[in-house]
């Protein structure tokens, strides 16, 4: 199947006066037509610049996309101007945050927003593009439309403005949505309304979906695939089914390990021992080996690659079947 996405060997680095920080260090990803990709890692693996970068959005100067490839339907993102990526954002590809707030006009109703965006992008006069905001609102599950387009942002409650969000980044039809951990900041039940209206616009519109998160329970809710991030590298990717019933790298089943269940007391849940290593100071060999209950000698001074073996793909020298294991 032909990719929408594919990024090939993205490096988003950082420039602090006496060093330099691999946020995103040669990830490579390929989201298909109609497909839920998820990133999921702890806080600080890169996951958010990852997401930055395809928008070109990466905080600048400090930020840069240094080296890689983010291919849009045939098109080199990195290769186009500000102007032709403001084309680019909103119509091929829309984003939502966690903090719905922080995107949302505090100044604007709900209608002012949802109405600008599409005489902006898809050139609607003022009723056209009113007559459609109502729509976008009462497919993401609002049955007072018509009323809510003259409410302020600050009257919703936060699973409301994360549903205007998202009738936000749908009312242009995108190609992509990508979604920074949409539901983090939501209690459960409103996070599993929320999941489950992102996956029935996908099935609609057969748009692609990025979602990232911190959470695996999100992940086995809405993706068909998912990548797993640890230090600015992807360290496993696989299908949901495959990473469920079999993680194969030490950090994806440490992530496991740390999963609520509702069977296991909460005082005996498991967690990744140790921190995530300052991004300035990255162990020489594999980025896990200091909290990997499985390191060997090898692992200290080399860094495994990606390996796909078996329809698998993980870097660890556990599964490297040409490397000699001990
Ligand atoms: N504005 C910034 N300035 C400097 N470094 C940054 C900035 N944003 C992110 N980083 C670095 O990039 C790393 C990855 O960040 P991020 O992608 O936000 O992680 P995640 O979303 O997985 O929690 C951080 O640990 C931090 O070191
Ligand atoms: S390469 Fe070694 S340290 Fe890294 S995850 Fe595999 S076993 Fe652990
Ligand atoms: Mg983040």
């Amino acid at each position: 199947m032909a990719a929408l996405l594919e990024v090939k060997n993205l490096k988003t680095y950082f420039y602090k006066k006496k060093s330099v920080i691999p946020a995103v260090d040669g990830v490579d990803l390929k989201i298909n037509k109609g497909e839920t990709l998820a990133i999921v890692g702890e806080s600080g693996s890169g996951k958010s610049i990852t997401s930055l970068s395809i928008m070109k959005l990466v905080p600048s100067p400090a930020g840069k996309i240094v080296e890689g490839e983010i291919i849009l339907d045939g098109k080199n993102l990195v290769d186009l101007s500000e102007a032709e990526m403001c084309k680019v954002r909103g119509n091929d590809v829309s984003m939502i945050f966690q903090e719905p707030m922080t995107s949302l006009n505090p100044v604007l109703t709900v209608g002012e927003q949802i109405i600008e965006v599409l005489m902006y992008h898809q050139k609607m006069t003022k009723a056209e593009a009113t007559k459609k905001a109502i729509e976008m609102l009462e497919m993401v599950g609002f049955s007072r439309a018509a009323e809510l387009i003259n409410d302020y942002p600050h009257r919703l409650s936060g699973g409301m403005r994360q549903r205007v969000m998202i009738a936000i980044a749908m009312s242009c039809n995108p190609k992509l949505l990508i979604a920074d951990e949409p539901t983090t900041a939501l209690d459960v039940t409103i996070q599993a309304q929320i999941l489950d209206l992102m996956r029935d616009l996908s099935h609609k519109f057969d748009t692609s979906i990025l979602i990232i998160t911190h959470d695996l329970g999100v992940v086995s809710e809405v993706a068909d695939r998912v990548i797993v991030m640890y230090c600015g590298q992807v360290v496993e990717e696989a299908t949901v089914d495959d990473l469920f019933n079999e993680p194969l790298h030490p950090y994806t089943i440490g992530l496991m390990g740390s999963i609520p269940s509702i069977e296991i007391e909460s005082d005996r849940l498991q967690s990744i021992k140790g921190n995530v290593p300052s991004p300035e100071h990255l162990p020489k060999g594999c980025r896990f080996a200091p909290r990997c209950p499985s390191a060997f000698d090898r692992c200290f001074a080399e860094m495994p690659e990606l390996m796909s073996n078996n329809g698998r793909t993980v870097r660890c020298f556990l599964h490297d079947t040409k490397g000699d294991k001990q």
